[in-house]
């Protein structure tokens, strides 16, 4: 297999809510999260991010572990009620002093900062207005862009807008099983909208404020869709509109797809898409950054016996996959990671030349991968995560396959640095190349940390 492109990033991933912890200090405000994870049984054990991987505290030491990973480039996520309490109004300094040394730590150690707006934690005070069906709520994120944008951008090098709105939409307001746990399939679809229009604006924000050579990308958790068999083309291409082309459409092509909109007619009448909103979501990007975990598989339901719904993202009371009641969600073959979503890197693949095929002018970035294992610490301490490794490594050589292939990929990112909140699952489910002790947060690296490390100063894979 050849070495990645010399100029290829290498990096990890965590966002804010996950790991900083500091939940009520300096100023911070609640987010949405913080209101979800202190509702008795919505998460896992009753875990909460209040005090997450203690990173608001340990930010220095675990800079060090960064650098000592020796990656060019690193993840996070401001989280925005830390920064702009309520989520409107003047900046909160000492919230924002976090994210100016996380910044300046980061380029001391010569690390890019590729910092995400929102990762999740809309500030509860504009939930309390609405939340993202409410339009006025891309107009508040667009200023808080603008803000960032003036702390932060000449030195923050890749800007990403959202973190995965399809989760935001899907799973916040339609199946609820993440904040604000809100289960109306019709505000999901106009919270999908807000989010498209206020990435766009947000962009525009960004773009008037930051350095000239920042690059400005956005995040999505584009789903790989294939069907049981040929008979299930049509199941494909609308969850492919509802996961995927509900977010690409608006972002890069300036419109919603017509399928899209007339598969979803008994749900709205997509009114609140205004005039000109679709060209204010489309702005020119440098870099589209792509979440993959694992594929998914879609069949026509024939109404006989249980409908299978295993598309890896929790039953909610509703579904998240707004007028599929016609559709299975097909459980997928083995190996599985702990979060029982199968192991195929093939997806991963094809995603990307897909999106090489349909945007040949746009490069992409894979911005998390990675899996949850049920690590065992050793007597010796050590923690011999080789089905973590394994994991990375095969979706290492699938983004070298695609590159080989011709798609123009430029870094990687793990999910994530270290064990942190995994939203809903709590602490139960561990992501890290790192592991975090939840008694004395102490950080361990696990063998993935240093199969990682190697990986990185060679700028290829081990044969
Ligand atoms: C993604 C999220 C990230 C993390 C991983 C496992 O959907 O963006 O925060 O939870 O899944």
């Amino acid at each position: 297999m050849p070495a990645f492109p010399e100029t290829f990033l290498w990096g990890t991933a965590t966002a804010a809510y996950q790991v900083e912890g500091a939940w009520n200090e300096d100023g911070r405000g609640p987010s949405i999260w913080d209101t979800f994870s202190h509702t008795p049984g919505l998460v896992t054990g009753g875990d909460t991010g209040d005090v997450a991987c203690d990173h608001y505290h340990r930010l220095e030491e675990d800079l060090d572990h960064l650098a000592a990973l020796g990656v060019g480039a690193y993840r996070f996520s401001i989280s925005w009620p830390r920064v702009q309490p309520g989520g409107r109004g003047p900046v909160n300094g000492p919230g924002l002093d976090f994210y100016q040394r996380l910044v300046d730590g980061l380029l001391a150690r010569d690390i890019a900062p590729v910092g995400t707006l929102y990762h999740w934690d809309l500030p509860q005070e504009l939930e309390d207005a609405g939340g993202w069906p409410n339009r006025d709520t891309a107009r508040r994120f667009a200023e808080y862009a603008r803000l960032m944008g003036e702390a932060l951008g000449d030195r923050v090098r890749t800007w990403i807008t959202l973190n995965e709105p399809w989760c935001s939409a899907y799973l916040g307001y339609a199946s609820g099983v993440h904040a604000p746990a809100r289960t109306e399939p019709a505000a999901a679809l106009a919270a999908l909208h807000h989010l498209n229009l206020g990435h766009g604006l947000a962009v525009q924000a960004l773009r008037s404020t930051a350095a000239k050579g920042a690059q400005m990308s956005v995040t999505l958790n584009l789903h790989h869709v294939r069907g049981v068999s040929e008979r299930d083309a049509d199941a494909v291409r609308r969850a492919d509109g509802l996961a995927n082309r509900a977010f690409l459409g608006p972002m890069l092509e300036g419109a919603y797809p017509r399928d899209l909109i007339a598969d979803t007619a008994s749900v709205t009448d997509w009114s609140f898409v205004r005039d000109g909103d679709e060209a204010t979501a489309c702005q020119p990007l440098d870099v589209l950054g792509v979440n993959y975990y694992n594929p998914t598989l879609v069949r026509q339901w024939d109404g006989d016996g249980a409908r299978e719904t295993a598309d890896g993202h929790q039953d909610g009371a509703t579904s998240p996959w707004i007028a599929c009641e016609d559709i299975e969600f097909v459980k997928q073959p083995g190996p599985y990671t702990e979060m029982g979503w199968n192991i195929d890197e093939t997806g991963l693949t094809e995603l990307l030349l897909r999106l090489h095929r349909d945007y040949p002018d746009l490069p992409t970035m894979i911005t998390e991968n990675g899996a949850a294992f049920p690590d065992q610490v050793s007597p010796d301490g050590r923690v011999r995560d080789l089905d973590r490794v394994d994991y990375l490594h095969r979706h290492l050589s699938a983004v070298n396959e695609a590159i080989t292939a011709g798609a123009d990929v430029r870094g990687y990112f793990v999910w994530s640095l270290m064990d942190n909140f995994e939203w809903a699952h709590g602490y139960a489910k561990r992501f890290g190349i790192l592991r975090v002790d939840r008694e004395t947060m102490e950080r361990t690296w696990k063998d993935s940390a240093h199969w990682y490390r190697d990986v990185v100063a060679a700028g290829k894979l081990p044969s």
